[in-house]
């Protein structure tokens, strides 16, 4: 009895030696520890053990049980944290959310603005960004040492002649749009815009503006005001309110500026609308005789009206920012909210 209790040691002690995988163990625990097992059959041939032997073949068999379990359940331990080389994902874990980017609030308003005119049929043109004193005033009847260039403060770029520049406003591209094509003429104009300001909550030396430019036979002063007004209502909702305010523009006659219920007060008065209630959206009107020569269009055959705003100061009245600058400084916290 004793050799059998040694022979099934070695026996086990090779088979524990191949367990590298839960196979292996499973085969391990079906031919040693079941109740068929070679464990359970040595077990059962105590009984026909002489009783004076008993205890000392009882002592060897409890041994040999207790080497088998302990080792068995640190083999069985091993495997079942032993990688497997099988991905396992724990579903209870939070998952990683990817950071995906989006459209800048500027750009968005401008794809919406866009969208806005494409929808009454006005075109998409782009200028360029440096102009001549010709494009950015003298064709848009400024004439020279007039007073009102001084509305725009100009970058000059250096040059010899002195009329080289970064434009001031889009309007130029009304002049070469008139120049290269025959009217009708049914386009906006949006690019960049450069004025030697102070940089406040209010104004920035660089910004976008977008132009509109409708010239065909018999337009009047009442299209630019149901184009404005249309957009208007488009981009602010169907209950906002404006008003229409005479100006003065040396490229339209007559002009006008339009103004929208601010905002931020409803029309009360507060910082942002300097108390008056009413936020100053664009600038307008029927595109001057001089204008149309300038550009080779018969004014007594053609008339149309031309707009031009500030895509910056259209972001802020629909998003609810107050400072122009928080659209430049690309604070995450900020534009995350657009
Ligand atoms: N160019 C003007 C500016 O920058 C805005 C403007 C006013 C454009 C009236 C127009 C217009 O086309 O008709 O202040």
């Amino acid at each position: 009895m004793i050799d059998s209790i040694q022979q099934l040691r070695n026996v086990i002690e090779q088979d524990l030696a191949t367990i590298k995988d839960p196979a292996s163990l499973e085969a391990f625990r079906l031919k040693h520890l079941v109740k068929k097992g070679t464990l359970q059959e040595l077990i059962e041939h105590m009984r026909s053990v002489p009783k004076e032997e008993k205890p000392l073949i009882g002592k060897v068999l409890n041994e040999l049980r207790t080497y088998v379990e302990t080792h068995f359940s640190a083999a069985k331990e091993q495997i079942e944290s032993k990688d497997t080389g099988i991905e396992t994902i724990d579903v209870t874990l939070p998952g990683t959310i990817p950071t995906i980017g989006h459209v800048h609030p500027i750009r968005k308003t401008l794809d919406r603005i866009v969208d806005i005119f494409a929808g009454m049929g006005f075109s998409v043109a782009e200028g360029i960004d440096i102009e001549d004193d010709y494009h950015n005033y003298e064709a848009l009847n400024f004439p020279a040492d007039h007073p009102a260039r001084d509305m725009q403060d100009t970058f000059f770029i250096d040059d010899p002649e002195g009329d080289v520049m970064l434009r001031s406003h889009t309007s130029p591209v009304q002049i070469r749009m008139m120049k290269h094509h025959e009217p009708p003429i049914r386009s906006i104009m949006p690019g960049r815009v450069y004025r030697n300001e102070a940089i406040t909550a209010r104004s920035l030396a660089e910004f976008h503006q977008v132009e509109g430019l409708y010239i065909d036979k018999g337009v009047t002063f009442a299209d630019l005001k149901g184009t404005v007004t249309s957009f208007a209502k488009q981009m602010y909702g169907e209950h906002s309110s404006f008003k229409f305010r005479p100006s003065y523009f040396p490229f339209t006659e007559p002009s006008a500026e339009v103004d929208i219920q601010c905002y931020l007060c409803k029309g009360e008065g507060c910082r942002v609308c300097k108390h008056s209630g009413w936020l100053e959206i664009c600038g307008c009107g029927m595109v001057h005789p001089n204008v149309l020569k300038n550009c080779g269009i018969d004014p007594e055959i053609y008339s149309g009206f031309a707009f031009g705003f500030g895509i910056e100061r259209v972001t802020m009245l629909s998003t609810g920012i107050d400072d122009i600058r928080y659209l430049y400084e690309n604070d995450m916290r900020i534009l995350r909210q657009f």
